[in-house]
């Protein structure tokens, strides 16, 4: 068996950038070559026929114009290999030309890693899918993506209500605490849509400075303002016909939701430096892990705005709140980890799935990836240890525990617990360290209800 992911070569002139990526590809599992020249790009894809192609747009040192990654990309194009284009920053024109033609993706130099490997990843599955029968298509699409795992009575009720939400156009709006899957559940709703085939487009709403608030969104033509020395395509017309995902919505400054606002009430928006009106078919997903209604009472958020955004509202519960996803998750993540550190098989003792179940986790499922991906890399057995899930100087929620009456206190840890444990006794008890009787016996106590 192959023991690499994938073959990738790697095109371009600058022998540090070489190596760095052949480093880089090299330590997630793939096997690299090298092309140093645009004659070599040609002859080495054809004679190696990699799975995918990362091709500088420039190989001579004193161009800039792409016009030689767009020349290589016509020759390349017979080849049917996924190629990824590797702009110099700021040319987004140059790349929108180079999607047109035929490249799969782009990735503005310096690169970001985590963004590469993700871009990387997602071409070799989506040309592994193209390679396969028609009708199996979008079965595959929904099998070769990120795992989704929802075990939890909380978790299949979101994926019941999302398969039946994501073919209309409805705007949805995706809560929850950090790390509890809102980006994955976003990205999922749109595979599920009838725009799967378009794209998916995110904005970190975070992220935008003020200042190029409009041209990120919306687009800029050359010389709109000091610094637009190129055309730029905004957000709104790149997801045109897919999905615009804006991320961290909490944290759009007032100033600039008015901007937002209109574009979402009209469908219209201007290019800057264009009077030329554009209209945009998009369908809107956001997410935010903040108290929207609370800023709305604020005044930090505007009202209209959340009604434009909210037309669906799914909340993610929190990690510890889904007891029962926590152990596929968990075996899902080793899964994924011994994969990338080429470790044996390796499974997972009880005594550490019930420290898993115990811990509160503030930072959900990222979290748990963490703890895991630690976990793996220190196992030195063919099982992973509830002691090398270094969980114990971890926060336990003891503290939030406020003095009050013991009653109390104990109707309420037991509330949690059945909460927890999708209202299954057996596990509630477990959470708790109580017999199965006891717990009934205080469930009838404090009228809490329970499924017999
Ligand atoms: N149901 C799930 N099954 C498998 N993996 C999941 C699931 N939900 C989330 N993950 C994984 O957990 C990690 C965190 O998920 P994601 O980035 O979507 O969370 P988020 O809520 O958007 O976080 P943030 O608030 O920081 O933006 C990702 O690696 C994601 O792939
Ligand atoms: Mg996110």
């Amino acid at each position: 068996m192959n023991p690499y992911k994938a073959t990738i070569l790697v095109a371009d002139d600058d022998d540090d950038i070489r190596l760095a990526l052949e480093l880089l590809l090299m330590a997630d599992g793939y096997q690299v070559i090298e092309a140093g020249n645009a004659k070599e790009v040609v002859i080495k894809a054809a004679r190696h026929q990699p799975e995918l192609i990362l091709l500088d747009m420039n190989f001579s040192r004193d161009t800039t114009s792409g016009q030689e990654g767009l020349d290589i990309l016509s020759q390349l194009k017979s080849l049917n290999i996924p190629v990824i284009l590797m702009t110099a920053w700021g040319s987004i024109e140059l790349a929108v030309t180079g999607l047109k033609q035929g490249a799969s993706d782009f990735i503005e130099k310096p690169w970001n890693k985590l963004k590469l490997l993700n871009s990387i990843e997602q071409q070799l599955s989506f040309s592994r899918i193209k390679g396969e029968h028609q009708g199996y298509r979008q079965l595959l699409a929904q099998k070769e993506c990120k795992p989704w795992i929802c075990q939890s009575k909380s978790m299949v009720g979101i994926e019941q209500l999302i398969n039946k939400i994501a073919p209309t156009d409805a705007n949805v709006l995706i809560l929850g605490e950090n790390g509890t899957g809102k980006s994955l559940l976003a990205e999922r709703i749109h595979q599920l849509s009838s725009r799967q085939a378009s794209p998916f487009i995110s904005v970190n709403m975070a992220a935008i400075p003020e200042t190029l608030f409009e041209s990120e969104l919306f687009g800029h033509q050359k010389g709109a303002f000091t610094d637009a020395k190129q055309n730029r395509v905004g957000r709104f017309q790149l997801a045109d016909q897919g999905s615009l995902f804006f991320d961290e919505i909490g944290s759009l400054p007032l100033s600039l939701q008015p901007k937002l606002l209109r574009v979402l009430e009209s469908g219209q928006y201007e290019v800057l430096g264009s009077s030329q009106t554009q209209t945009t078919n998009v369908r809107l997903i956001s997410a935010t892990n903040a108290d929207l209604s609370q800023l709305v009472t604020d005044k930090a958020f505007r009202q209209d705005l959340l009604y434009r955004l909210n037309t669906l509202v799914i909340t993610i519960p929190p990690l510890r709140e889904r007891l029962a996803d926590i152990q596929p998750l968990a075996e899902n993540f080793i899964a994924q980890f011994i994969a990338k550190y080429h470790k044996p098989e390796l499974t997972i003792s009880q005594a550490a799935i019930d420290k898993l179940k115990h811990h509160r986790w503030p930072g959900n499922i990222r979290e748990l990836s963490h703890t895991i991906e630690r976990a793996v890399l220190l196992a030195t057995s063919n099982e992973i240890t509830k002691q090398q899930l270094l969980l114990d100087i971890a926060d336990t929620g003891a503290s939030v525990m406020v003095l009050q009456p013991l009653e109390q206190a104990e109707q309420q840890l037991i509330e949690k617990a059945m909460l927890a444990a999708s209202g299954q006794v057996i596990e509630a008890a477990k959470l708790l360290d109580i017999s199965r009787n006891a717990l009934y016996r205080r469930l009838e106590k404090f009228g809490i209800k329970y499924e017999s």
